[in-house]
């Protein structure tokens, strides 16, 4: 992996921690591919694959407060960026449940958000509403972390998703990914094409149902649909051969009708058919469509990606802090 950073002549060299103290992180198309580049080697230093011990950064952003607005339900982005904020000396304050807080005695958004920037020094948006998070940045003065904003985007999972596949295969380039399930409106598959497509070589095949196809806004010419009946997904992922599979729930929420007749699953048998090197990525949650007999399989990284939202997390909030030196 170190060998892939730090490339002679490229953005990186000249990029320090100072490109990220105060911003937003709204969408993951605001990230150049070297300012990407750069979160995902400074989320190296709070990883424990890469250092013995991250002892040293337990203090580093001591004294600042994070705000955790949630309106809507979360374990893994909301914990983890508990856990993250903590982990480099913050302190939190914010919500998970509005209905707790004055805006059930009518309070605006954007009154909710001025008066939570008053009390940190970063806020953490989750909100089912697109285009939410960038409201909540149009208002603060403090950075504004979008945590997902509906259907919209979720940056910071799309970041730790190419940290994960870094770590796995040392390269973010030349690969071929298959997202099974629903392109048309999954968050984590556009933001997956978004940020890999800043790379060279990367092939992508949306395998789903008619119907569930990519939106054309996030097409490019790598993309590619392969449109089929679910059942035979294990004999077409074995002919696409994928180095990487990105799996998604059928988000029912978005659907009109009876979403079960998307249904699928893969299995340990999905795997026979897949090259040895393939590894499975899910953000998680998952409802059925992950077989947990395959959740012991070595390939099958989707735990492990979820732990490095830890990482990432704590990088993007000393870099937005400008408490990385
Ligand atoms: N992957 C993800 O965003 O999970 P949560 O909804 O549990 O935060």
């Amino acid at each position: 992996m170190a060998g892939f950073f730090l490339k002679k002549d490229s953005g990186q060299a000249r990029m320090t921690f100072m490109n990220f103290k105060g911003r937003d992180i709204i969408d993951i198309n605001d990230f150049s591919k070297d300012e990407l580049l750069f979160v995902l080697k400074t989320a190296k230093r709070f990883d424990p694959a890469f250092v013995k011990s991250d002892r040293s950064n337990y203090t580093i952003a001591r004294g600042k407060i994070a705000a955790l607005l949630f309106f809507e339900p979360s374990t893994r982005t909301e914990q983890s960026f508990r856990s993250a904020a903590q982990k480099i000396g913050m302190g939190l304050i914010g919500f998970n449940n509005p209905e707790l807080t004055s805006i059930h005695k009518g309070e605006s958004f954007a009154d909710t958000i001025r008066i939570m920037m008053a009390y940190a020094d970063v806020m953490i948006i989750r909100h089912p509403e697109p285009g939410s998070a960038r409201k909540a940045a149009n208002v603060a003065d403090i950075p504004v972390i979008n945590a997902g904003d509906g259907p919209n985007s979720h940056p910071t999972q799309t970041i730790l998703d190419i940290y994960t596949i870094l770590k796995v295969f040392g390269r973010l380039d030349n690969l071929k990914i298959a997202f099974v399930g629903d392109p048309l409106h999954y968050r984590t598959f556009h933001g997956q094409f978004s940020a890999l497509s800043k790379f060279s070589g990367n092939k992508f095949y949306g395998v789903s149902p008619k119907g569930l196809e990519m939106p054309k806004e996030f097409r490019n010419s790598d993309y590619h649909d392969v449109v089929i009946n679910m059942k035979n997904l294990d004999k077409t992922l074995a002919e696409l051969k994928p180095d990487i599979v990105s799996v998604g729930r059928i988000p029912k929420e978005y659907i009109k009708g009876d979403s079960s007749k998307y249904n699928f699953q893969v299995s340990v048998n999905t795997m026979k058919g897949l090259p040895g090197h393939a590894i499975i990525m899910h953000p998680l949650p998952r409802v059925n469509e992950l077989d947990p007999a395959l959740d012991s399989h070595p390939n099958a990284i989707y735990f492990a990606q979820a732990r490095n939202g830890l990482y990432v997390r704590e990088a993007l909030l000393a870099l937005i802090l400008g408490r990385i030196f």
